[in-house]
């Protein structure tokens, strides 16, 4: 395939250093991606020309901060394919739009005895706030089991869902694993028994066509700093009827449309959600990422990290000494493992000493830890920006690895 790989690296300024004496191979995208130099340019111009608080001058910069402000929203509601800019609420990332979804809609629609239906695979931000949710309101969790390979028992997904489940909320990709949930089928699923679906999507979105209206899901939540945009940035897709029927998350200036001492009400959504002043600079951040992404094509990224994903999964089955950790048949760029029983750290450490940055640890999905009985794995997870040659070169990093713990 010709994907032009070498000119696309170009555009990230931080690839083209050295760490610790050697060329920096970056292959911890699922933690956080890097910035091309037109997102990194588009927030310095904004502060550069047009700075300004939105949504509340008459004046020029004001209107232009505004118009740019909105139209990273537009890119946004098109690159999940949602109905409406309405329905694209601004937030911190995943993080933050799971916790509003919980706090909002969760408060005011799980009773005590209703049922929440997570799957084995989320990471702790799709899991603790909805045991907030059920300390809250005496609702119950459930967790849908995975397998061997890393994949959800579709079956038992399916047994756990009755007429007491309000709410499904599960990853579309895993971030410790790289697994692809079949959402849509699951969606459906959960719709049958009348519950809502929350779909986190902050390890797909820089992978994976995202299409909410054909997935049918109520909720998807996406992080920008994991899709080549600036931290601090990325939104919450909802259907518009839930979001209008939903109270407040945060409160302040921005949400209200009018303000007494006795009483205030809210303006309509995606603003009742954004209180105080947004990130303006992150969501035009946010936008330049999503337009440079659709520029390259999504099809031709999704289809070139597969190619490395394969490359890689290749030669790991071949690598006496490595378990990889997830063998699921529809897996994104990450290949999760453990080397002997050579700590995860310091295998992470000396593959640092030679400039690869993988991740290492639990991932922050410490129950899929439990699961493979493992304390940790590594995970190097790749982007459109990485090589074969950089793949190589992570398993020349593991041979002089394994070969340093040879006499331990
Ligand atoms: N959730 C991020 C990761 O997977 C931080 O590394």
């Amino acid at each position: 395939m010709n994907f032009a790989v070498e000119k696309i690296r170009q555009d990230f300024p931080v690839l083209q250093q050295t760490i610790n004496g050697n060329k920096l191979i970056y292959l911890d995208n699922a933690a956080t991606s890097q910035k091309p130099l037109v997102v990194i340019d588009a927030v310095a111009n904004y502060y550069k020309t047009t700075n300004a608080n939105v949504h509340r001058g008459i004046h020029t910069l004001s209107q232009e901060a505004t118009t740019a402000y909105e139209a990273a929203r537009c890119l946004c509601q098109q690159f999940v394919n949602a109905a409406a800019a309405a329905e694209i609420v601004f937030c911190r990332g995943t993080t933050e739009a799971i916790n509003l979804v919980a706090q909002t809609y969760g408060r005011a629609n799980i009773n005590a005895g209703d049922e929440i239906v997570i799957t084995a695979l989320e990471h702790h931000a799709n899991i603790v706030p909805w045991q907030i949710l059920c300390q809250q309101t005496g609702a119950i969790l459930k967790v849908a089991p995975i397998n061997e390979q890393g994949e959800v028992i579709l079956a038992e997904y399916e047994k756990l869902l009755c007429n007491k489940t309000k709410l499904v909320a599960l990853s579309h990709v895993s971030n410790a694993l790289g697994t692809v949930n079949p959402v849509k089928k699951m969606t459906s699923i959960a719709h049958k028994v009348g519950a809502v679906v929350l779909v986190d999507g902050a390890q797909a979105a820089p992978h994976v066509i995202v299409d909410v209206q054909a997935i049918g899901c109520d909720f998807y939540t996406v992080s920008g700093h994991k899709l080549f945009a600036p931290t601090g940035i990325g939104f919450l897709y909802g259907r518009a009827q839930l979001l209008q029927a939903m109270p407040p998350y945060q409160t302040g200036g921005e949400m209200i449309e009018q303000v007494t001492f006795e009483k205030s009400t809210y303006a309509p959504i995606p603003y009742k959600f954004e209180a105080g002043t947004p990130n303006i600079a992150g969501a035009i951040g946010l936008g330049q990422a999503i337009d440079y992404v659709n520029r390259i094509g999504r099809e031709a990224i999704a289809n070139y990290e597969h190619e490395l994903l394969v490359y890689a999964m290749q030669q790991a089955e071949a690598f006496p000494g490595l378990r990889i950790i997830c063998t699921a048949a529809n897996k994104a760029s990450i290949l999760s493992f453990n080397l002997l029983n050579i700590h995860a750290h310091d295998v992470g450490t000396i593959l640092d000493h030679q400039g690869i940055a993988v991740r290492t640890g639990h991932h922050c999905a410490m129950p899929v830890m439990q699961f493979f009985a493992v304390p940790a794995t590594v995970r190097a997870s790749f982007a459109f920006y990485n090589t074969k040659a950089e793949v190589d070169q992570l398993f020349v990093g593991l041979h002089k690895v394994k070969a340093m713990f040879s006499n331990v």
